[in-house]
């Protein structure tokens, strides 16, 4: 399986933060907010990742993260010159993604819970059709909105509706078979000229083949796309740092633990933040895992 990172956008709901940098770069606490979804491919078992963004963010994301090969993965990158919606990515990446299955992760969406690990080895294997996730919000008009019947089955999905008639977003996170490069290519742009994965989505809904996966309350999923939600994207990661001395999405604690890459180029990792305390975490990693 190969998977998508798209890091477009202009971050307009962020102005001034954006206005140099790229929201996918920002901090969520103490490591950049793209570690988070990068982690989330990672985590699925997933090592070659397109990263879609800017012409203008792209080469900063590149001097981030470089060609992934430090922490055993296979980083390419991909311009969006103009912002044609979230389901261009897949005619964008298609020469990457190939005959594979793919998944496709938004670069400002956090995730964190129980079995993650557990949720995402499931949802990868053996994609046949779409693997989408539910998650209740208090404000789902912002968002794609899964509608099921009284058996829980997925029936419809809206995009940002008014008067949405379910509390459970989509989240930004999917998996696809390869089907969806075809289906891409066939999509007429939404009234706001974009090429929507909501479209996707239905598409595949009306071919019986979309499974829905609830995340459950216990679980966290924030999108860190304006100042309150960024803010509380890094207060969340904060509480639960500090309260149990983990990091979350550590790319090179999970490289470590997926076994992408051994404990000693983990210790290299570390190393090479001397001064920081999450270089010190990396390396107390290392040490505990060699
Ligand atoms: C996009 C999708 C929406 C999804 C959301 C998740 O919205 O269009 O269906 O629920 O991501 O973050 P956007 O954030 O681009 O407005």
């Amino acid at each position: 399986m190969k998977g998508i990172l798209l890091a477009g956008g202009h971050g307009s709901r962020l102005h001034p933060l954006t206005l140099a940098v790229s929201k996918q770069l920002l901090p969520v606490n103490d490591k950049p907010m793209i570690y988070y979804p990068l982690s989330v491919l990672m985590l699925a078992g997933i090592r070659e990742i397109t990263i879609i963004s800017t012409p203008h963010d792209l080469p900063q994301i590149r001097r981030l993260l470089g060609d992934g090969a430090s922490l055993g993965l296979r980083l390419d990158y991909v311009e969006q010159p103009v912002p044609g919606g979230l389901a261009e990515a897949f005619i964008l990446a298609a020469d990457n993604i190939g005959d594979d299955p793919v998944a496709l992760v938004l670069g400002d969406n956090v995730f964190h819970g129980h079995n993650f690990y557990e949720i995402l080895q499931s949802a990868a294997h053996d994609v046949d059709g779409c693997v989408l996730f539910g998650y209740p919000v208090e404000d789902p008009e912002r968002y794609g909105v899964g509608v099921t019947d009284a058996e829980g089955r997925l029936v419809s999905i809206e995009e940002k509706p008014a008067r949405p008639s379910s509390n459970r977003a989509i989240v930004g996170l999917y998996f696809y078979d390869n089907d969806v490069i075809d289906i891409a290519k066939n999509l007429r742009p939404s009234p706001r000229g974009e090429l929507e994965i909501t479209d996707v989505n239905q598409h595949y809904l009306r071919r019986g083949k979309a499974r829905l996966i609830d995340l459950g309350r216990g679980f966290a999923w924030l999108d860190a796309g304006t100042p309150s939600s960024l803010l509380a994207a890094g207060q969340y990661v904060s509480v639960l740092e500090q309260r149990q001395g983990v990091r979350i999405a550590c790319v090179e604690e999970v490289a470590l633990r997926m076994g992408f890459i051994d404990a000693e180029a983990c210790e290299r990792l570390g190393a090479r933040l001397p001064a920081s305390s999450y270089g010190a975490y990396v390396r107390s990693i290392a040490a505990e895992l060699a």
